[in-house]
């Protein structure tokens, strides 16, 4: 078969993904895709990309096994211990030194997996506000594509290894433990979940979440191609609160979008926000979801709903928060 044909054939299974399903691969860089399609024809023993199109249509589960495979969800607790250091010691001081008293603090993980991320910010805001502030003022927004890992994020719910990289005293003092088919598991604590919405959300359609404080987002952009990215971070950028801060993951950067962030720590990729959008960098923000027939995963409300409720305006008193700054030492003891 011939490079185009090759080709051809992959095109149309690209396209009966983004039209039948709901599913578009084409944000993503092709050589990672092309990647995980053999990977996965390879375990069922698949030649072709038309047999592999076949057996897609004929197997509707198989969507869920390709979604497994495409949108890899390893996350971790405190992923890059250095950087969540940092975030804990400069960037959340930052924060609330720019905040009015009881003012909201807004966070969005985005592409947050099967929950770990959320978490991790949830504990670092609440060991630094103490549990009363925390459940006054925060609000974290945890999102991602992959139903299956909001799924396990929701239940807050991890094996030991899955917290082996937890402090003792903050796995006693933020999880409950179970015991079940002879496993030990730790589940979140009710007052740390409560303050997250989870939500289904895709970063290159749906509109963005706004007046974000903090917005983390970080190994989800290295799999996106160059186009993509640059509107997600036209995106990010409407997201965020004039004074705001973008966490990304360590291998990633502001691929052409430098100019609207600007770099506070680049071994941390840090960046606050920068200069204000262009015409053209607006209209790149308008949702292009697409609701169509036979979509099996998709719950609309979910994501319209979690929009809605980021979108809610604060309104508090000019007093800045004087009294809980003073309170955060210059080096906060967080156990890391
Ligand atoms: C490697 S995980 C990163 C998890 C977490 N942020 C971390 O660093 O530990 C990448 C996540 O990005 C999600 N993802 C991929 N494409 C996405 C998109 N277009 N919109 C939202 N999430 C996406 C995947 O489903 C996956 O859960």
């Amino acid at each position: 078969m011939s490079k185009l044909e090759l080709e051809q054939e992959f095109e149309a299974l690209l396209n009966y993904l983004k039209e039948d399903l709901c599913c578009d691969l084409t944000i993503y860089k092709r050589l990672t895709v092309v990647r995980r399609f053999k990977h996965r024809m390879l375990e069922l023993k698949i030649n072709s990309y038309t047999d592999y199109l076949e057996y897609l249509k004929n197997h509707p589960q198989e969507y869920l096994h390709l979604s497994n495979t495409v949108f890899i969800n390893f996350s971790s607790f405190f992923r890059d211990r250095d950087s969540w250091g940092y975030i804990a010691n400069d960037i959340i001081p930052k924060i609330l030194t720019n905040k009015q008293s009881k003012e909201p603090i807004k966070v969005w993980s985005a592409g947050c997996a099967s929950g770990q991320e959320a978490y991790t910010i949830a504990i670092l805001l609440a060991e630094i506000l103490g549990i009363e502030q925390y459940l006054e003022r925060v609000q974290i927004f945890a999102t991602d594509i992959d139903k299956d890992a909001l799924l396990q994020a929701r239940q807050g719910c991890y094996n030991k290894l899955e917290v082996a990289d937890i402090n003792s005293y903050l796995l006693l003092k933020y999880f409950d433990k179970k015991f079940e088919n002879n496993e030990q598991y730790y589940i979140i604590n009710f007052n740390l979940r409560r303050k997250i919405i989870f939500g289904h959300h895709d970063l290159a359609k749906n509109a963005p979440m706004s007046k974000i404080d903090l917005l983390i987002c970080r190994n989800v952009l290295i799999y996106l191609n160059s186009e993509t990215q640059t509107s997600v971070f036209v995106r990010f950028h409407f997201a965020l609160n004039h004074n705001g801060f973008l966490f990304l993951g360590n291998t990633e950067s502001l691929v052409k979008s430098e100019d609207i962030f600007s770099l506070i720590n680049l071994k941390h990729r840090i960046f606050a926000k920068g200069e204000n959008l262009t015409l053209q960098q607006h209209l790149l923000i308008i949702p292009t979801t697409q609701r169509k027939k036979k979509v099996i995963t998709s719950n609309s409300t979910d994501e319209t709903q979690i929009c809605k409720t980021a979108f809610k305006a604060s309104s508090y008193g000019a007093e800045t928060d004087k009294n809980l700054h003073q309170n955060i030492s210059s080096s906060v003891d967080l156990h890391l």
